[in-house]
Parts: C-alpha cells; structure tokens; sequence
C-alpha cells in the first residue's frame, strides 16, 4: 500500500521545476519549460494558425504581454532559440501603419491594448532586439507612433484630461477612464524620454502623472500609493472604481523609476517610486508572495487577471535596476515569489504546469496562458542586475525611430469606417454582446480589460 501510493508521488515530484533561484542555469531551464507551456497554447507556430496570437480565449492584448515576457527571457537568458517566433509575431501584428492597430483589431481596439504591445516594442528598442530586415520601420518608429497617436487622443473636455479606456465610439467603456490607458501612456512617455533623451516626453510623463493624482485614480495615503481603476466620465469621474489591480500599479511603478532615472534621481521621481513601491509591497504580497489580491483570495480571476502577475513582476525588475535604492525591497520579494511559483509548477499532464496561487506551493488547479506567463516573469526577475540595463540611445540601443511617426495616420472613428472596415451586422451583434457583458461587470464593481 505504501509504495503504490509513494511511487506515482516520486514521479510527479521529479517531473516538477526545480528552481535554485541563485544560479542562471537553473532559472533559464525553468523558464524554458515554463515558455513550452505557453507555446502550447499559441497559434502562430500550428499549421493554418495566426501569427502573433494565441487561442481563443486569450484576447489580442494579452498576446501583446506574452511576447514581452519572453523578448525579456531572450535577453534575460541570452537564448536565441524563439527569437525568430518573437520577432514574427510582432512584426505580424504590427499594422500596415506601423501603430499596433491592425485591421482585424480595429473595431474593437482600446488604448490600452495599443499601449500593452506598445511596452513590448519599447523593450525591443531598449534590449537591442534585431530592427527589422523587411523594410517596415525600427521599432522605435513603431513606438513613437503608439505614443503620438495615443497623446494625439488626450481628452480634456471630460474630468479635466485624460484617455478614454477605449478608442472608438462604438466601443462600450468609451466613457469610462482607465487607469490602464493612462498609467501606460505615462510609461510610454517616460521611456522614450530616457531612451531619446527628448525632455517632450518627459514633459508628457508629467503631466499624465498630474492629472491621474488630480483625478484621484492615484491616491497617497500615510506613503503608500494605492492606484485605483478608472471612472466613468458621467459624474466627471468622481465616482472612482477603487479595486487596485497589480498591471496597473506595476505600470504606474515602471514609469516612474524610468522617469527617476531619465531625470538622473531627481527627488520628486524618488519620492513618487518609494510611495508606489510601498504600495506594491502592502498591497500585492503576503507572507512575501505575490498574488492578485482583489481576485485571487476570492477565486474570482479572469484571464485577463490571472496575467497581470507578470507584467508586474517585469515593472518590478526594471524598477530595481533603474531606480536602485528599491533593490533592497523588491528584490527580497522577487526571490521569495519565484521560489514559491516554482513549486506551483507540479500540475498538468507535463508535470511542470503551473498554477494561479502560489502560496498554495503546489499547482492549485488553475492553470492557463496567464498563469505560465506570470510564472515566466517572476523567475527570470532573479537576473534582472546580471545583464545590462535597459540600453538608451547613447548606450547600446540601435532602433531607428521618428519623432512625427503615427502624426500622418492618427485613426479616428471616422477614418476606420472610411477605410471600410465598416461595421457589418455581425459585428454590431458581437459588439452588443460585449456591451452586455461589460455593464454587467460594472454593475458588479469589477472592471477589468476584455480586449
Ligand atoms: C535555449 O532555449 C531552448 C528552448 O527553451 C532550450 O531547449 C535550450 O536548452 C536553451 N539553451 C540553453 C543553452 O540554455
Ligand atoms: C486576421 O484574421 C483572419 C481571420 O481570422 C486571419 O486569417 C488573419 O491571419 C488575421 N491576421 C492577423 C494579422 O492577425
Ligand atoms: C472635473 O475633474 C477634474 C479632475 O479632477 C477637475 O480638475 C475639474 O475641476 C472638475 N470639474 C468640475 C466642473 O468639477
Ligand atoms: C495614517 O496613519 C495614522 C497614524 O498611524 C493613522 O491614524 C491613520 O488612520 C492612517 N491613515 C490612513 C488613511 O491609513
Ligand atoms: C543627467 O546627467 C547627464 C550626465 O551627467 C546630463 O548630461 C543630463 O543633462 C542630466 N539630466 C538631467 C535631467 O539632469
Ligand atoms: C539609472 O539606472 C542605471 C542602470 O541601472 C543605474 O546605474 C543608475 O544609478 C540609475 N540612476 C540613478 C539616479 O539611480
Ligand atoms: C545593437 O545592435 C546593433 C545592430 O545590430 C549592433 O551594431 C550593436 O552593437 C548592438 N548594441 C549592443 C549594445 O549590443
Ligand atoms: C522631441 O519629441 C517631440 C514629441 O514627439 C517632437 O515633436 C520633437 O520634434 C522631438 N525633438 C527632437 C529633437 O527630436
Ligand atoms: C508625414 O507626411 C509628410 C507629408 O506627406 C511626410 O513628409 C512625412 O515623411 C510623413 N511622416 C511620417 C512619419 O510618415
Ligand atoms: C470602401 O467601400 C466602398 C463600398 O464598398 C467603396 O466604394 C470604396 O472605394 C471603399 N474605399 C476604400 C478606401 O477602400
């Protein structure tokens, strides 16, 4: 009886990851089989499948956040096995303007989805990753152009400034204000302005982080920031979703120790960090491990949810590198969440799966894209100071870029029916299905991004 029951442990146990968080070898085999799991759920590489996306449900944004995760493994590990995977799926999606609104996309297209790729081209930028060789422009042009367009879409005539959450009218959530569209603006702005060193962006990064406090969707209490959802503008967004959500908190984070950086440590940028990361630390770690504390303890994660993990666990790496008095914070947080994450990866038929909550230490039976992606950013995290930071212009980037990029093709409402993406009657039906599910969701307080 013993050892039937003791056999088939022993085997499950060897099948996990075991991660020794201190040496690179084992890090970079952990997330190699962590990106296998991933992979297992991508289009682009099955006979007849799309190029830059994964399968239904995983929506296109958050394709846009895989990809990131793994360019960073690339650089991270100094692998170039998916390289080529990454690169295709990228320039695949990229649109015949260069902007990350491609036609299959535009309908239903928010800022935040535009900006979410836009993070992922702006690593290539700052991790060298190959220009492109096809004659489409750098990535540095592809990123000027989110940025401009998304600037160019700034709205003033509600709640004193802002994005809208989506970007055409049609769109349910079209009145509402995102923290995500904004927080991710603002990161935009600051990297390309440490990257180019053209204080304009920096000029942008300010004044999106103004207006975000102004509005309320950052709030400072006893030095702690909390960084709340968004708003409807129907009450000139006074009345504030105030679910703090790790994606947008890490991106608000990024951004921040980018700008501390362009700014050479300014001590209004360091001031601003040390509040967010106080935040990042109460609110979205127990007992030293990471969760998503408005839906995990509640089991109540979407997949979109169960993502933002690892966009946050990359905000916090740059962080550390960029504004280093955080290191002695976050990286004690880093190891201790990687290590339990490793041990949630014990699940599925592979035996390496890994789970949602990883204080359980073992897979706790949710598994997807979201969770192996998260898992993926939190463990490569550990070499976040073994390899360069972040490059700049001056230091080792090479993308070629535009400052005026995105300015000749600015999409408004008006241009995508014109360039007859026209609405069909089917697309009217799925866009009232949507529009159903998201009032349903706001009635019930959580917002979250579907596309
Ligand atoms: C590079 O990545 C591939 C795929 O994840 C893996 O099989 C290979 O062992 C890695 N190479 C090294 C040197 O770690
Ligand atoms: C757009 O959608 C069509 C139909 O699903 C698909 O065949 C095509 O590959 C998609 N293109 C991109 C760039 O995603
Ligand atoms: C609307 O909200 C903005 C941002 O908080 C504020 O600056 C502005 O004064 C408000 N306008 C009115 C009419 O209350
Ligand atoms: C701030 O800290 C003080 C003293 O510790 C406490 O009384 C107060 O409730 C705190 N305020 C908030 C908003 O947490
Ligand atoms: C930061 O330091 C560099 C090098 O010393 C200098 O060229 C640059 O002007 C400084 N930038 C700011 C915003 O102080
Ligand atoms: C900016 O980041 C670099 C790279 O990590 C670091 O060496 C430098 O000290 C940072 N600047 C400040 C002011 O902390
Ligand atoms: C960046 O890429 C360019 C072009 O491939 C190359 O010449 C340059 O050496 C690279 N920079 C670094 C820091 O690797
Ligand atoms: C700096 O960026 C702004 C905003 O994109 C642009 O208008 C300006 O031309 C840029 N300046 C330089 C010197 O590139
Ligand atoms: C924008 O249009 C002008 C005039 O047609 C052209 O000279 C310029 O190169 C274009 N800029 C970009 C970034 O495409
Ligand atoms: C858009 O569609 C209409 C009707 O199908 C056609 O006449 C027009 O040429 C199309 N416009 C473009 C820019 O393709």
């Amino acid at each position: 009886m013993m050892i039937t029951l003791l056999f088939p442990l022993l085997l499950t146990v060897a099948k996990a990851i075991d991660l020794d968080t201190s040496s690179k070898t084992s890090i970079c085999d952990a997330t190699a089989l962590i990106q296998d799991g991933m992979l297992d759920y991508y289009e682009g590489i099955r006979y007849g499948g799309t190029v830059g996306m994964f399968q239904s449900p995983y929506y296109w944004w958050e394709a846009g956040e895989a990809f990131g995760g793994m360019l960073e493994n690339w650089f991270l590990c100094e692998n170039d096995t998916f390289k080529e995977i990454i690169y295709d799926a990228i320039l695949a999606q990229t649109g015949s303007d260069y902007d990350f609104m491609p036609e299959n996309q535009t309908m239903v297209e928010g800022n935040d989805d535009q900006c979410v790729w836009g993070l992922t081209i702006m690593d290539a930028v700052e991790r060298n990753f190959t220009d492109p060789t096809d004659g489409s422009p750098g990535w540095l042009y592809m990123t000027q152009a989110i940025f401009n367009e998304m600037w160019s879409r700034w709205d003033s005539a509600n709640c004193g400034g802002g994005l809208r959450w989506q970007i055409f009218t049609w769109n349910s959530g079209y009145d509402y204000k995102s923290t995500i569209s904004n927080v991710c603006l603002f990161q935009l702005a600051s990297r390309l302005g440490r990257y180019t060193g053209n204080d304009t962006y920096l000029d942008v990064a300010e004044s999106v982080y103004d207006w975000l406090v102004d509005v309320g969707f950052i709030n400072v209490a006893n030095g702690t920031a909390y960084v709340y959802d968004g708003a409807d503008i129907s009450e000139n967004c006074t009345d504030i979703t105030t679910i703090d959500w790790s994606y947008n908190h890490g991106i608000l984070l990024g951004g921040a120790a980018y700008a501390y950086n362009a700014t050479n440590g300014s001590s209004v940028w360091e001031s601003r960090v040390t509040d967010i990361v106080e935040g990042a630390k109460s609110i979205f770690f127990s007992d030293g491990i990471m969760y998503e504390s408005a839906c995990q303890d509640y089991d109540t994660c979407n997949n979109d949810q169960r993502s933002f993990k690892s966009i946050f666990s990359r905000m916090l790496g740059f962080t550390s590198v960029l504004a280093p008095f955080t290191a002695s914070t976050i990286d004690p947080l880093i190891k201790s969440s990687a290590a339990a994450c490793a041990l949630s990866c014990d699940g599925g038929t592979d035996g390496h799966t890994c789970g949602l909550n990883w204080q359980d230490k073992t897979c706790d039976g949710n598994y997807g894209l979201g969770e192996q992606m998260s898992a993926l950013e939190v463990i490569q995290n550990l070499l976040i100071h073994d390899r360069p930071a972040p490059y700049t212009a001056s230091t080792g980037g090479s993308s070629v870029g535009d400052a005026s990029a995105g300015l000749n093709t600015t999409t408004s409402s008006a241009d995508v029916l014109e360039n007859n993406l026209t609405i069909t009657s089917k697309d009217r039906a799925g866009a009232a299905i949507i529009t159903a599910v998201i009032l349903g969701c706001m009635a019930g307080g959580a917002i979250w991004m579907l596309f």
